[in-house]
């Protein structure tokens, strides 16, 4: 943690992450529990007016009501104007709702939210956006390649929370941006903008403001080399749903995912074109995640994948080669790592392909990252088409979980994953034995059921 510009105000306390002690300035190390750098800075509530007079809600509590007595409320959804980033919201942008977008700097973040302001001010009234990181004139000259035009957006320049929650008051938005909630500070505290406490702080009042006008807010989030939300994984508990934009700075493939949704389900995925005229959505990303296939060479499969409640055929590239010196190197990128080295395993002992002392290298195309076990057989026909130096037949598509066993086990909605790749030109899909017997098939596609590793190597060799 950044150590507090100054020195706290009275009515601000640090508390311990780890054994709640409070203590009146910041020390290094608790001194009740001794654990290193877990001092956050709060407000104190000990002093000054209580929890719920400061975030502006009424003092009476209200009393418990019986589950059958509460009216379900029909919340009527606004929409983001575009179906891919409806989707993964599940269904679109919820009142009262706090939306965490987090991704890398410079992927596309401010780009789809000042994208989307435009759509929903020009549908559902005035949008207040809210940057710490751009002026007015930056976000108005990235908003006229957008073609933005006449819809009402508020542009705020600002860091400072209260001055936000000021204008939230006068103009009754629409919709609140808030870019970023790192950079956002509230004088309630002095610790420095994007410190655990002075973030934690931000999301709470922003999350009281949103429940109590019933405001939809988005948050942008920077993260971490590491790859998680910078600062505070408490934010990530904080907010209603938690989106990742994921995608390679040097590809124009972006992809939306969720990862929490207390409004839908995760994991499902929306896909949009980095342009010069900003973010397009992908109707098809199958079809945009192979365009840039080679004419299958040695290596190269392509897996059906279900991601969400969509299916989508990627390539998963594997170059197997003679490692140098004995080191043989493993490198996984867009599949787990361990993962890679299980099926090695498995082709190594049920299906007699051996890649020891060689380097493997495993990519899925088009920087996607997938997650599934389906994806197993796809990664296995992958390499041992490059262990063998022997293309896998054009149009065959590939998915299935791999056993230790070398055993192909079923993978679930066999029959969404095979209507893409039908739909998409493919001929043959081998596929479980399992899903084979339970999934019809389009006609002008074969299915063709594998029960083990070496089964489904036989059948990509045909
Ligand atoms: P930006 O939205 O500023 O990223 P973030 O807020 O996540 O940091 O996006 C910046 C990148 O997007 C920048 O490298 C340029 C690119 N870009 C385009 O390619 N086309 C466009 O129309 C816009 C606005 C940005
Ligand atoms: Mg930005």
């Amino acid at each position: 943690m950044p150590k507090p510009m100054s020195k706290p105000a009275a009515q601000t306390a640090y508390v311990c992450g780890s054994c709640g002690a409070r203590a009146g300035k910041w020390h290094g190390r608790c001194p009740d529990c001794g654990a290193w750098n877990v001092m956050v800075e709060e407000p104190d509530h000990t002093s000054g007016p209580a929890g719920a007079a400061r975030f502006g809600l009424p003092a009476a509590a209200e009393t418990a009501r019986l589950y059958a007595e509460v009216d379900p409320v029909a919340t009527e959804r606004l929409s983001s104007g575009f179906a891919e980033f409806d989707r993964v919201l599940g269904g679109g942008i919820v009142p009262g709702s706090v939306v965490l977008l987090g991704g890398e700097p410079g992927i596309g973040k401010s780009t789809l939210l000042l994208q989307a302001a435009a759509r929903v001010a020009a549908a559902s009234g005035p949008v207040l956006y809210a940057s710490g990181e751009e002026s007015a004139y930056q976000i108005k000259d990235r908003g006229q390649r957008l073609g933005v035009g006449q819809a009402p957006i508020y542009l705020l320049a600002e860091t400072c929370l209260e001055r936000i929650l000021d204008e939230v008051e006068r103009l009754r938005p629409a919709l609140l941006i808030v870019d970023s909630i790192q950079t956002t500070v509230s004088t309630v505290l002095q610790s420095a903008p994007g410190s655990i406490g002075q973030v934690r702080e931000a999301a709470t009042r922003l999350l009281f403001a949103a429940k109590q006008r019933n405001l939809p807010v988005f948050l942008v989030g920077h993260v971490t080399r590491e790859g998680s939300l910078a600062g505070p994984k408490v934010l990530e508990h904080v907010v209603d749903t938690v989106l990742y934009f994921e995608g390679e700075r040097h590809h124009s493939q972006r992809v939306v995912r969720a990862v929490k949704n207390r409004f839908g389900a995760v994991s499902e995925l929306g896909v949009f074109e980095m342009t010069g005229a900003g973010l397009l959505p992908v109707p098809s990303p199958s079809r945009l995640f192979l365009s840039e296939r080679a004419a299958s060479v040695p290596g190269s499969a392509v897996l059906c994948a279900v991601e969400g409640s969509r299916p989508l055929l990627v390539e998963v590239q594997a170059l197997v080669s003679t490692g140098a010196y004995g080191t043989a190197r493993r490198t996984a990128s867009g599949i787990d790592h361990n993962r890679l080295s299980l099926l090695l395993a498995v082709l190594e002992k049920r299906a007699g392909l051996s890649a020891v002392g060689e380097d493997v290298f495993v990519n899925i195309a088009g920087g996607l990252t997938v997650s599934e076990p389906a994806a197993d057989l796809g990664v296995v026909a992958a390499i041992a088409s490059s262990l063998r130096d022997r293309r896998i037949a054009e149009g065959t598509a590939v998915f299935g979980e791999v056993g230790l066993g070398g055993e192909v086990r079923s993978a679930g909605r066999a029959e969404l994953r095979v209507r893409e790749a039908a739909q998409l030109g493919f001929t043959r899909c081998v596929v479980p034995a399992g899903d084979a017997a339970r999934t019809t098939a389009p006609p002008e596609c074969a299915l063709r059921g594998v029960g083990s590793v070496e089964e489904a190597l036989a059948a990509l060799a045909e």
